[in-house]
């Protein structure tokens, strides 16, 4: 597995150094691949620590790699993670995902809809410490979770140990504060506590760098009924370099994460008086006891891609956190009016649309649900590009493709002399399956080649399959066979057309 970067600054070098230190390098085989910064020194020194040779450009990293880190400012990432997503890597981008809402949102719906492995920077979500937190907050001896406050702060980081300038320019950053660096107390909140209903936010620009806010309060408003408040704050106390502090009220339970993000300590009180502290080794080892897999980030995601399998947390997670962000600054740009946060893009069934694709649009899903992520298997069929086949495919509400078909004309054994045509290459988004898209698909598709005069339609199907094309009207016909390309058990089915 070839692992490239795009950006060879701070989080490049943090996660070029987690995955060595998480073991996962060598047992899934990576391949220390490109790496390109357009500061020729970093890269330089980002390759001579890591073992990544510098590339000349963004598309040669992304031409020698099966799996990409984006590390780069934040309004790079849109860009870099559409390339990523056409040459079908799996893909780590760090947060926030892009510097608006439209642009996370659109990204979010790419990679989920492209079925890639995909992962990105909110780190704290293996925090020992909010993982305990979450864990302590939730049982049922600690009652229902009733308040919230959360205050975090650093030095702006133009200085320091960061000294990116780039922070300080909205057109690369974004803004300030809440956006840059608090997106990762929203998604805590959102993870400790539950999902976020309203907001009422102010802020402030002390250092009156243009857009980039450097205080924000919000008061918070959550869908379990609790209340909390956030206060996030980039200051010139440079032995304050990242430090939150978060308290938890709970009806029989108080919990109190301090120090550092991910050793803690944790300390808790319980109403019969016990009061409880976990801190450093112990409390690693007790949060990874509730976790599938290690608290590692880069070893995980690497691990996932190696399986083929998702990881977390997803873009899906981070445009979640970007809502709230928006409601947030929506709310302190009308002086902290109530906001409701925006909810996930729906994607109604009754705007599903059946239409005509290209060729090249059924790749990313037959990538992603047919040949399981393994890409060394082709994903293209010979008749792709001949004039009388049809590729149709679902797009939802957004215009994202969710589903994909194609239909070759094809005589078959099993009805010899009939008008017949394969139905090739069908394949559902992971989100979309079991919600009737693929037979909203096959019916549109059957009904357009009946009313053309096609005779039986006949397919190649998977035998976990099977129970949707007997759905469907088909019939299994002849013996069963092991398919070359996935070395999976297969039957031939047929479906009358003519039968009406
Ligand atoms: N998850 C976290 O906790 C965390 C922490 C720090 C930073 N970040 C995020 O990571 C990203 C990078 O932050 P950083 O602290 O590493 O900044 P940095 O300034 O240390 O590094 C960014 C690098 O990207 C390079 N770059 C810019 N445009 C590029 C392009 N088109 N192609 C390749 N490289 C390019 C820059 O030259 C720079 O070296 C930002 O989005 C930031 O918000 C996340």
């Amino acid at each position: 597995m070839r692992v490239g970067f795009l950006g060879a600054g701070l989080i490049a070098t943090y996660h070029s150094k987690s995955l060595r230190r998480s073991g996962a390098e060598v047992e899934c085989g990576v391949v220390r691949a490109g790496v390109y910064d357009p500061d020729p020194e970093r890269a330089a020194a980002f390759a001579a620590a890591s073992g990544h040779t510098v590339c000349a450009s963004e598309d040669e990293v992304l031409d020698g790699c099966d799996v990409v880190y984006i590390c780069t400012w934040t309004s790079e990432h849109p860009r870099q993670v559409a390339k990523a997503i056409a040459r079908r890597l799996a893909v780590f981008c760090e947060k926030p995902l892009a510097i608006s809402l439209a642009a996370a949102q659109d990204m979010a719906r790419l990679v989920t809809a492209s079925g890639v492995t995909n992962q990105v920077g909110l780190v704290l979500r293996r925090s020992p410490a909010y993982v305990w937190a979450e864990h302590l907050a939730k049982q049922p001896a600690a009652g229902r979770i009733m308040a919230v406050m959360f205050r975090d702060d650093q030095f702006i980081p133009v200085q320091g140990h960061y000294s990116s300038t780039w922070r300080g320019d909205k057109t690369l950053v974004g803004a300030g504060t809440l956006l840059e660096h608090s997106i990762h107390d929203i998604d805590m909140l959102r993870f400790v506590v539950g999902d976020i209903d309203r907001v009422s936010a102010h802020q402030a620009n002390f250092h009156e760098l243009d857009g980039i806010e450097d205080v924000v309060s919000a008061t918070i408003s959550f869908a379990n009924g609790a209340v909390g408040t956030l206060v996030s704050v980039w200051h010139d106390n440079l032995a304050r370099p990242s430090l939150r502090r978060t308290e938890i009220f709970c009806e029989r339970r108080f919990i109190h994460i301090e120090g550092d993000d991910w050793v803690g300590p944790v300390h808790w009180t319980d109403s019969d008086g016990s009061e409880h502290t976990l801190e450093g080794q112990a409390l690693c080892d007790s949060a990874e006891e509730l976790l599938d897999g290690t608290l590692n980030p880069d070893g995980e995601f690497v691990r996932a891609v190696a399986a083929g399998r998702p990881s977390w947390p997803e873009f899906s997670t981070a445009a979640a956190a970007h809502r709230v962000v928006e409601a947030m600054y929506s709310s302190a740009r009308g002086h902290g009016s109530a906001q409701v946060v925006a909810a996930a893009p729906s994607i109604a069934p009754a705007v599903l649309d059946v239409v005509e694709i290209t060729t090249v649009e059924t790749h990313p899903l037959r990538l992603a649900v047919l040949r399981d992520h393994d890409r060394t298997r082709p994903v293209g069929f010979p008749e792709d590009d001949r004039a009388d086949t049809v590729h149709l495919g679902v797009r939802d509400a957004t215009g994202a493709i969710v589903a994909t078909s194609s239909w070759v004309q094809k005589p078959t054994e099993h009805a010899p002399g009939a008008t017949a045509v394969q139905l090739r290459g069908m394949a559902t988004a992971a989100s979309m399956q079991g919600t009737g898209v693929g037979g909203l698909l096959l019916e549109a598709g059957a009904r357009r080649h009946a009313e053309a005069g096609v005779q039986v339609l006949w397919a190649r199907a998977r035998d976990s399959a099977l129970g949707f094309y007997a759905k469907h009207d088909f019939v299994v016909v002849g013996e069963g066979f092991v398919d070359d390309t996935t070395g999976l058990p297969h039957h031939v089915v047929t479906r009358d057309l003519t039968a009406g």
